[in-house]
C-alpha cells in the first residue's frame, strides 16, 4: 500500500448537515484532524486499542474511553447499553462528542449509543478496517443484530466527520483485507466495467495490499457518496448498494457469522449474478470475470451447512422482503445494477439451488 499520496478530502451531504471525510497517513496525524473536537469520549475497538496502544494513548490523553469487542454476537442492544453505561459512569455530558475508532461492528454500536445517549450526542468515525474505510464509514446508517438476523434495529444519523487513517491497515490480517475487498468489488461493479477492472487488476497483480489501495478506496467512497446523497434514507436508488447483501446476510445468519461480512457480500453478489443470468437479465458471459475473481480471492471452506431452503427462509426475514416479494438487487451489466422485485416462491429457490450445485465458490458442509 502506497500511502505517500493521500486522497483529497471531500464532503457528504446529509439531512443532519454535510460532513467531511478526510485522510491521514499516520495515527499521529489524527490529533490535528480532531484538534477542534472538544469534550471527547472515545469508543475504541478492543483489538485496535491493543495493537496501536501507544499511538492511541497519545491521541486520547486524559479523555475518558471505553473499549468494545468486534463480535457480531455483542453487536446487539445489550452491547449498545454497555457502551451507554460506560458513558454514564464517565459522566459524559450531552455536549460531548463520541469518537468511535474501529471497524464496522464497533462503529455500529458506538454510533447507536451516541444516537440515543441523553437523546443523542454527535459522533466522529475513525474507521480501522478496510471495509469500514471503503464502505460503512459513510452513509449515516447504524444498526445492531436482533437474534441471528443482521442489522434489524437501527437508524439513520450522519457522523460529524470521518477521518480515514491508512496506518490502521498495516495491522489488518489478510482475511480482514479480503473482506474489505468484498464491498469494494460490489461498489466497482455498480460503478462501471472500468472500475471493476481496476480492482480486479490490482488484486490479481499485487494481491490484497496493492499499491493503488488508497485510490481504490477513494473510488469506492465516491460511488457510495453518489448513492447516499441521492437517497440517504434508502427509499429508492440507495437500495442498489444492497447488491450482494440479501444473499450475503442470509448466509451470515445461516453459518452463524463464520464468514466475514465482506466475504459473504462477495459470495452474495456472485449468486445474484447467477440469478440475474438465469432469469435472462444478464448476458451469461458478462459476469464470468466476476465469478473468476470471486473464486480466486474468496474460495474457502465453511463448516456450517447451508442449502437453498435455508437461504429462502432467511430471505423472508430480510428487510427487503414483504408480502412474498423480495427486492433483489441484480445486475444487467457493469454500471447498470437494478432493483428487481422478485417473488420469493417463484423460480428463485431453483436458481439458488442451481448456484449451490454448480458454481458456489465456498466449499460447504452438507445440510441435514
Ligand atoms: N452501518 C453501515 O452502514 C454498515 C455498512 C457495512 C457493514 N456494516 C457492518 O460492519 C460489520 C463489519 O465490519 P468490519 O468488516 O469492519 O468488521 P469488524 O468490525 O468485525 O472488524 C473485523 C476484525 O478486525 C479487527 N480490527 C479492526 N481494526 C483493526 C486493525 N486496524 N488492525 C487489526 N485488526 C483490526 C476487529 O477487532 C475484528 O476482529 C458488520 O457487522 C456489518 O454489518 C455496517
Ligand atoms: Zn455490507
Amino acid at each position: 500500500v502506497d500511502d505517500r499520496v493521500q486522497p483529497p478530502p471531500f464532503s457528504v451531504a446529509a439531512r443532519d448537515g454535510a460532513y467531511d471525510v478526510s485522510f491521514a497517513a499516520q495515527i499521529a496525524g489524527l490529533a490535528a484532524a480532531l484538534a477542534d473536537v472538544r469534550d471527547r469520549y472515545f469508543v475504541i475497538d478492543e483489538t485496535v486499542a491493543r495493537l496501536h496502544g501507544p499511538a492511541l494513548d497519545a491521541l486520547v490523553g486524559d479523555a475518558p474511553r471505553a473499549t468494545f469487542p468486534a463480535d457480531e454476537h455483542v453487536k446487539t442492544l445489550a452491547g449498545v447499553e454497555r457502551v451507554a453505561e460506560a458513558m454514564q459512569r464517565a459522566r459524559v455530558a450531552r455536549t460531548a462528542t463520541a469518537i468511535v475508532i474501529g471497524g464496522g461492528i464497533v462503529q455500529d454500536v458506538g454510533a447507536f449509543a451516541a444516537a440515543i445517549y441523553r437523546r443523542g450526542i454527535p459522533y466522529v468515525l475513525v474507521p480501522t478496517t478496510l471495509l469500514s474505510m471503503a464502505d460503512s464509514g459513510i452513509g449515516s446508517k447504524y444498526g445492531v443484530n436482533l437474534g441471528s438476523a443482521k442489522n434489524q434495529l437501527g437508524g439513520f444519523r450522519a457522523p460529524a466527520r470521518v477521518v480515514v487513517c491508512s496506518e490502521f491497515l498495516t495491522t489488518l490480517s489478510d482475511a480482514e483485507m479480503r473482506s474489505g475487498f468484498g464491498e469494494i468489488i460490489k461498489l466497482a461493479i455498480i460503478e462501471s466495467a472500468a472500475a471493476f477492472e481496476a480492482v480486479r487488476d490490482a488484486l490479481l497483480r499485487e494481491g490484497l495490499r496493492p499499491s493503488s489501495m488508497l485510490a481504490l478506496l477513494h473510488a469506492a467512497l465516491q460511488t457510495k457518496k453518489r448513492y447516499i446523497e441521492a437517497d440517504e434514507f434508502d427509499l429508492g436508488i440507495r437500495k442498489t448498494l444492497n447488491y450482494g447483501h440479501t444473499f450475503g446476510h442470509a448466509l451470515e445468519g445461516l453459518v452463524d457469522h463464520e464468514v466475514p461480512h465482506g466475504d459473504a457480500v462477495a459470495w452474495g453478489l456472485d449468486l445474484a449474478n447467477a440469478v440475474a443470468a438465469a432469469s435472462g437479465l444478464l448476458e451469461p458471459a458478462a459476469m464470468a470475470g466476476v465469478h473468476e475473481l470471486v473464486e480466486r480471492v474468496f474460495t474457502r471452506s465453511v463448516s456450517h451447512p447451508y442449502d437453498a431452503a435455508g437461504i429462502i427462509d432467511r430471505i423472508r426475514l430480510d428487510k427487503k422482503s414483504s408480502g412474498g416479494i423480495v427486492e433483489l438487487i441484480l445486475p444487467a451489466a457493469f454500471g447498470d445494477v437494478r432493483i428487481v422485485p422478485t417473488p420469493i416462491d417463484g423460480d428463485l429457490p431453483r436458481f439458488i439451488a442451481g448456484y449451490l450445485a454448480n458454481r458456489d465458490v465456498f466449499r460447504r458442509a452438507e445440510a441435514g
